[in-house]
């Protein structure tokens, strides 16, 4: 088992390789709507995680930690507001467009900020088997997590791990309905 550093970039990249895969020039409509869909249900899964079990971390052992949380929180929530407009804009629109040129960098310069202002401090705090702990908490938390980005959801990790379960099984219910996420 992977400790939460080693978690938390595996899906850094996932989303990032996501990201990147939209910047493919003359990307086909119904390609790049798959990817959107995909990378909606990486994020949404993985911060929702995130926000359970890495920033109360960063929380409670960083004496900074309420300010870095706060921070990295705002810009999750920024992101899962675009997402959500993404979801509800029509496919391969010049409204998708719009949304994209907003999301991406800003999907990077959050992942940018948790790696490079946050992790390193962190990393420092958490003894290994508490980073190993988390990881696996981390891990099982993004596997049953929601696939939509909720946002206004509260970032309370003791709401969350209660809403975030019942909004995730909606979630799944709805994209057994709609097939989504089955390419
Ligand atoms: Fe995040
Ligand atoms: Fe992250």
């Amino acid at each position: 088992m992977s400790d939460i550093f080693t978690e938390l970039e595996t899906d850094h990249q996932v989303v990032l390789r996501l990201v990147q895969q939209l910047h493919t020039p003359g990307l086909a409509p119904d390609a790049r709507d798959r990817i959107v869909q995909r990378l909606v249900m990486e994020e949404s899964k993985h911060e929702a995680a995130e926000e359970m079990w890495f920033w109360p971390a960063v929380r409670e052992l960083l004496s900074n930690g309420e300010g870095l949380r706060n921070a990295g929180l705002d810009q999750e929530e920024e992101a899962k507001a675009l997402l959500q407009q993404l979801m509800e804009a029509p496919a391969a629109s010049l409204e998708v467009d719009r949304l994209l040129g907003e999301l991406l960098p800003a999907v990077r310069a959050h992942v940018d900020y948790e790696q490079a202002r946050v992790w390193p401090a962190l990393r420092s705090a958490l003894p290994p088997a508490t980073a190993h702990k988390l990881g696996a908490r981390y891990r099982s938390s993004y596997q049953n997590g929601p696939t939509r980005p909720h946002p206004r959801t509260p970032a309370d990790p003791a709401v969350l791990k209660v809403a975030g379960r019942a909004a995730a099984a909606v979630d799944r219910a709805r994209d057994a309905l709609t097939r989504r996420g089955v390419s």
